[in-house]
């Protein structure tokens, strides 16, 4: 465990630099950022299951409290508010990232200079703060795969850029798709950690007919996000990829969805499969999705509750949790945004619920995992 460290790191925290909130407020279909009169700030519409909301706001007005989407207020994109939200909340290092659904949308031919700038664009706000903060760099997922490893070669030189953000869809065919093998061996040889993190949900149907208009963005942000990562991570398990790249690391966003509670069930599956037994799959020496879990993944610790993350927590090991707040997203609604955030709270306090108030663990999940695994203290 590392016990030495006892800085305070937020490896989950995202920023949207200036010139990302202009590609999106030039853009008219999803992602993309608009203004609407009467509403202080631009609203921010990103998921699909906002889209009827953005329609009826365009063709008859909505009420500023019915606006599609969330407000893009200076936490999306300010340095010096990043900085404040850390010293408010007694964050030593944030690793900073950026949002979905990253460059996922962008053409082919505009794809690889982006990924550049808004590279470059986290590296020079690290560059501003150094020692406090480190970033995961985004990759530009609809070039060829030669432009995307020299993306990779471009990140790897960037001094404070400790891995990669991404998505589930990988190529468009998830990340169980072969074509992305020699992406994964290129980030593991660099020791770039994957940030795996959702974007896409589940498909609308599923919430049912009143969930857009009656249940907000509960069931997609709740159930919708952690299913996604959950079923990627399955995917690229059965598709034996953490064999095949064995120094791949993966850190899971929102604790790895539901795997850390799913894993037996995935297990149990797998040994009664009669198609994977036939096939010869399912050997002695098969690595099992435990111990996947503690060798290749870590988890973040952004799960608000003690009960989930003790099951992270049995699942990968106290040593594989960091620390995370999600900011700017789930700002509070009734008290200062300039003040005390509850992603800070509750997620601190359900790491102390959960290992206790100043023990080892505590210290290890709060920045110390994060320090060592990410290599916080290198230049
Ligand atoms: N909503 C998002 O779209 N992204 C996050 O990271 C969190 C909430
Ligand atoms: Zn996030």
């Amino acid at each position: 465990m590392a016990s030495t460290s006892t800085k305070v790191v937020d490896i989950h925290t995202h920023m949207y630099p200036p010139a990302y909130v202009d590609i999106l407020t030039s853009r008219d279909t999803i992602p993309l950022i608009r203004k609407f009169e009467g509403a202080k700030d631009p609203r921010y519409i990103i998921l699909k299951d906002e889209l009827e909301a953005l329609h009826k706001a365009a063709a008859d007005g909505s009420a500023p409290s019915h606006l599609p989407g969330r407000p893009v207020t200076s936490h999306y994109s300010s340095l010096d508010q990043k900085i404040h939200f850390m010293d408010t909340h007694k964050i030593d290092i944030s690793v900073i990232s950026l949002a979905n659904p990253w460059l996922d949308f962008v053409a082919t031919e505009a794809a690889s200079e982006t990924a550049k700038s808004v590279n470059q664009e986290f590296s020079d706000m690290c560059a501003k703060h150094p020692g406090r903060l480190f970033f995961f760099g985004t990759l530009p997922l609809t070039v060829t795969p030669e432009d995307l490893l020299a993306s990779i070669s471009h990140i790897r030189s960037l001094k404070y850029c400790r891995g990669v953000i991404l998505g589930t869809t990988g190529l468009g065919k998830g990340l169980d798709d072969p074509a992305l093998l020699p992406v994964f061996k290129e980030l593991a040889e660099n020791k770039l950690t994957i940030f795996l993190h959702p974007h896409y949900g589940l498909p609308s149907e599923v919430w049912g007919p009143r969930s857009s208009d009656e249940y907000g963005h509960v069931l997609p942000l709740a159930l919708g996000f952690p299913m996604e990562t959950t079923i990627a991570v399955a995917r690229m398990y059965l598709a034996g990829v953490f064999d095949k790249v064995p120094e791949l690391r993966m850190l899971l966003a929102h604790s790895g969805g539901t795997l850390p509670f799913l894993a037996g069930r995935i297990e149990s599956c797998i040994v009664h499969d009669g198609h994977l037994v036939r096939e010869g799959k399912v050997t002695p020496a098969r690595r099992t999705i435990w111990q996947v879990l503690k060798e290749q993944v870590y988890l973040d610790a952004v799960i608000y509750s003690e009960v989930g993350l003790k099951a992270a927590i049995d699942a990968s090991g106290v040593d594989r949790l960091m620390f995370g707040t999600d900011h700017p997203f789930f700002p509070p609604l009734t008290s200062d945004e300039q003040g005390e955030w509850e992603s800070m709270t509750w997620n601190m306090e359900a790491v102390k619920k959960a290992l206790g108030d100043g023990s080892e663990g505590t210290k290890a999940v709060m920045g110390g995992n994060a320090v060592q695994v990410l290599r916080l203290y290198e230049e």
